[in-house]
């Protein structure tokens, strides 16, 4: 019999709560363990949750949840990176198993975390800390065990994809679309963490650790979110055959690792474009299975509790087996990985210059845009406005970041570019 303590009856911890309490048989079934659901501490014992707990289990005190000796595994539940943090040191050195989902802390913290866990011999489950139901972390510690990862490209925001999603489907403007999405119950307590890509920079931050056997955190990532994103863009993305997706990007190459999270033109025939609303999915490429994606529910009270579940079956699992420290401890398997700086990346770009419409205006962009050793591979221009400012849409074939910045900043200095350069970073094939 394992005992399991909550900190958090929230909208994940009830959730959980649900699944220990309706899956009992069928846990019990598959690990051959009973585990039970001893406590849940939290600061409103009142309010209704619509779910019926044993008398006894719903208290007002981490405290005495993470101090009670019949308590083996403790599931932080409330998020943030201060009180959740004390919470979980306190209980690992109670020598408690710690389950989280908390992105934020394992990406700010993590590195404290991790170390005070090995030091006491408990182990840290964090399944539920990237992409909700989707079992991500599973993946890259045991599934692709035998791999080297080459990419990760993901969408590990449901409250920015379902905002894209809206924008692109009923031409809306960011603004109006965001009010509603706030009304699922999708996005984080503040919404900046979605829509500037905060959100998905933790979670980037935890999967490239774990693919790269780094310890990365969210000022590793370089980020920009969706709030500057115009229906227009997404109508010319549309017109060249791409969907915008906010992705988180990690790759290696010649043994440095780029993290970026930014808005992406992807190949509309690509299966991750096809990714819609609030779903989430994730795209590994890897050096022997070659290409997988993962797709899935990234958030809400029962998927989460699901990735919650499972890893409380694992330590569970191991627990009984004797099997602590199963896999390497992450704070073991660390090395230093060299970052790649934003300015060395490279990628395609589509740019949408604002521009008035007068000959030669175009032969003076691509001049710049050659002296920058930038290779065209597609231009459009819409409407006919003489004198007055129309938008001007090119797709570059691949460029250095470096150069495409000091470009832009030489475009954007011209009289006849009224409006600063959109710039979008383009994913696929180049096009020949
Ligand atoms: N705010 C997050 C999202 C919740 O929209 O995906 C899950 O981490």
């Amino acid at each position: 019999m394992i005992n399991v303590g909550i900190i958090g009856f929230g909208t994940v911890g009830t959730g959980t709560a649900r699944i220990l309490l309706e899956n009992r048989a069928l846990l019990r079934e598959r690990t051959g363990i009973d585990i039970i659901l001893r406590r849940i501490a939290d600061i409103d014992t009142k309010r209704d949750r619509g779910i019926k707990l044993p008398k006894g289990v719903l208290i007002n005190s981490a405290d005495s949840l993470i101090n009670d000796p019949e308590t083996h595994i403790v599931i932080e539940l409330i998020g943030g990176t201060t009180i959740a943090k004390d919470f979980i040191l306190k209980a690992i050195r109670a020598g408690k198993h710690i389950v989280t989902a908390n992105k934020a802390l394992l990406a700010t913290h993590g590195k404290e975390i991790f170390s005070a866990a090995e030091k006491a011999g408990v182990e840290v489950g964090f399944e539920a800390s990237v992409a909700g139901g989707i079992p991500i972390i599973k993946v890259l510690r045991e599934g692709l065990v035998a791999n080297r990862i080459k990419a990760i490209y993901g969408i590990i925001n449901g409250t920015t994809n379902y905002i894209l999603t809206k924008m692109t489907e009923e031409k809306a403007e960011f603004s109006d679309v965001l009010k509603e999405a706030q009304k699922f119950g999708y996005a984080e307590a503040d919404p900046t963490y979605d829509i500037e890509g905060i959100d998905a920079a933790h979670k980037l931050a935890i999967l490239a650790s774990l693919a790269y056997g780094s310890q990365f955190s969210l000022k590793d990532v370089y980020r920009e979110g969706i709030s500057w994103i115009s229906p227009m863009d997404i109508d010319f993305a549309r017109e060249l055959g791409y969907k915008l997706k906010l992705l988180a990007i990690t790759k290696e190459t010649d043994g440095k690792v780029e993290l970026r999270v930014h808005p992406t033109m992807v190949p509309e025939e690509y299966l991750i474009s096809k990714v819609d609303g609030v779903y989430n999915a994730i795209y590994v490429e890897a050096d022997f299975v070659g290409s997988t994606l993962y797709y899935g529910r990234g958030a809400g009270d029962l998927p989460t509790g699901s990735a919650v579940v499972s890893d409380i079956a694992d330590i569970s699992l191991n627990i009984m087996n004797n099997s602590i420290g199963r896999l390497q401890s992450i704070a073991k398997n660390r090395k230093a990985v060299k970052l790649m700086k934003m300015d060395e990346i490279v990628s395609m770009y589509y740019f949408r210059f604002s521009v008035l419409d007068k000959p030669g205006v175009l032969s003076n962009i691509s001049g710049i845009l050659g002296k920058y050793n930038i290779s065209i591979a597609s231009v459009i221009q819409k409407g006919r406005r003489e004198g007055k400012a129309v938008p001007l849409v090119v797709l570059t074939h691949k460029a250095r970041e470096k150069d495409v910045q000091r470009a832009v900043k030489e475009i954007n200095r011209l009289k006849t570019v009224p409006e600063k350069t959109v710039i979008i970073r383009v994913e696929g094939k180049e096009k020949v």
